[in-house]
């Protein structure tokens, strides 16, 4: 199959779900779920009622019946939970994943990626942040269990997925390691995919792998270190919606508080093309000047996120779509690269919208909780035991396991806030959680797609409006 000119890119959390990756593959390109936190998804959407029944219909469909059958017994509630009620809790994710907890990450990854693939044969990836290790080899089988074409993996050095792909794909036990600061010893993340299927075990196919990279020396490493084990590459810089990789060197803000970026940190793409893989340049890529630019530089084309993030088909509610759409049409967006929300440390791009977290009131009025953790950091306690904290949650709790206070500022809940803009936000009786919205530098293309007062665009605008009258490849 011809590879794609676009790749829609991941974006969590839900925000690229498994129906705009299935309305970018049926028209021959690349559509990524998002895999991240998918599990905390899988058992919201069923708590909500599943309407339309399409968690079910993917739960039906999954290898495991008793599996499936579990997380359904445990979560689905007929007609949805009262709005007024809370999401019943999910055991939260760490170096000690019960059983429960495993299956259900396999499950959810399945879910999303045969929803995207079902009824036709085109290109469907699913996107991981390396940097939330402890559900990767899970999610991994999960969506190679669905037959997903592309993984996709961004923030962090994935030098160990490759031999974990190919190593899935024979049904053979799998290691990854797992940061830990301050540890001494060795920690890894195990799974042994025969647990689920002792009999006859369904056959599975690697996957293709893309890293998404923001140097000329991560990419090279990688394409070296893996022995042919990366099969492309997306090149991203920091104008890119989401997180975007730190500046190289010591970091320096602008006056409005951004960090700055150099010369240091562009990329060259005719080194990347040196390399002889498929390249995919990303971060405001989209206009089909930009694609024909990018073609001519040796690429096989973009990823784009923000435009597919305002999309019809994309997961994002839609009182904020439309919002983000309006100010967009004004003129009147700001994206403020922010060097501290993310409990990461990595900068992340943030879209001032009223009523989201961005308002500063509304940030100081939330009471800081970490119930869902994914973006905990793993650290060595002094019995040499692994501890998890946040500097998201309360700055004395995270001092209290050995973080540096200083850490805590300025930084926000990005699981829940993320929840929340896709309508699965948590309601706890003292309050509901609110939004957080991210894209990247440039929205110009929204007032391309979006005609004044229409209700927006759908994926097949964006790519009309990429391709023009290219026809690449049939409807599929
Ligand atoms: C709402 C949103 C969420 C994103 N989430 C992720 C993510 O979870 N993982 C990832 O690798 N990239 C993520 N990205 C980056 C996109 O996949 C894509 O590379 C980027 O948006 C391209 O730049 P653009 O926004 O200028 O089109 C996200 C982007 C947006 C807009």
């Amino acid at each position: 199959m011809e590879l794609p000119r676009i790749i829609q890119g991941g974006m969590g959390l839900g925000i690229s779900n498994w129906r705009l990756a299935k309305a970018v593959a049926l028209r021959g390109q690349l559509g990524v779920v998002s895999g991240t936190a998918i599990d905390l998804i899988l058992t919201r959407r069923l708590q909500a009622g599943d309407p339309g029944g399409h968690m079910r219909r993917a739960l039906a469909a999954f290898p495991g019946r008793e599996m499936a059958e579990r997380v359904i017994d445990r979560y689905f509630v007929e007609g949805g939970k009262p709005e007024t009620k809370a999401f019943a809790a999910k055991p939260m994710v760490g170096d000690r994943q019960g059983q429960a907890l495993e299956e259900l990450m396999v499950v959810a990854n399945f879910a999303e990626v045969f929803l995207a693939k079902e009824g036709h044969q085109g290109w469907v990836g699913i996107n991981f942040l390396h940097k939330i290790q402890t559900p990767m080899l899970p999610s991994l089988l999960g969506a190679m269990l669905a037959g997903v074409s592309v993984v996709l993996i961004g923030a962090g050095i994935p030098l160990e997925i490759p031999s974990i792909l190919d190593r899935l794909a024979a049904w053979e036990p799998v290691e990854f390691s797992l940061h830990v600061t301050g540890a001494g010893g060795d920690h890894k993340m195990r799974l042994d995919p025969k647990r689920w299927f002792p009999g006859e075990t369904p056959e599975l196919q690697r996957p293709l792998f893309f890293p998404i990279v923001s140097s000329v020396t991560l990419a090279s490493m990688l394409v070296k270190k893996c022995q042919g084990g990366v099969n492309g590459l997306v090149v991203e810089d920091a104008t890119a919606g989401g997180h975007n990789a730190p500046p190289r060197g010591a970091l320096k803000l602008s006056e409005e508080g951004e960090p700055m970026y150099g010369p240091r940190d562009e990329v060259d793409r005719a080194a990347i093309r040196a390399l002889g893989l498929p390249f995919w340049v990303a971060g405001s890529q989209g206009s089909p000047e930009k694609l024909q630019e990018a073609r001519a530089d040796g690429a096989e084309g973009i990823q784009l996120g923000s435009l597919f993030a305002f999309c019809e088909e994309s997961g994002l509610r839609e009182d904020l779509k439309q919002a983000a759409i309006k100010s967009a049409l004004a003129g009147e967006e700001k994206v403020f690269r922010d060097p501290a929300a993310s409990p990461t440390g990595f900068p992340f791009q943030v879209l001032t919208a009223p009523g989201s977290l961005s308002e500063a009131e509304i940030y100081e009025e939330r009471q800081r909780i970490c119930d869902l953790g994914y973006l905990r950091e793993a650290y060595e306690r002094e019995d040499g035991s692994v501890g998890w904290r946040c500097p998201a949650e309360q700055p004395l709790d995270f001092q209290k396991k050995g973080g540096r206070i200083e850490e805590t500022a300025g930084r926000k809940c990005l699981c829940n806030s993320l929840m929340a803009n896709i309508g699965l936000g948590q309601r706890r009786a003292e309050e509901t959680e609110q939004p957080l919205l991210t894209c990247g530098k440039d929205l110009s293309g929204i007032r391309k797609l979006a005609a004044p007062g229409s209700k927006g665009y759908s994926a097949g605008d964006v790519l009309d409006f990429l391709l023009g009258d290219e026809v690449l490849a049939e409807e599929i």
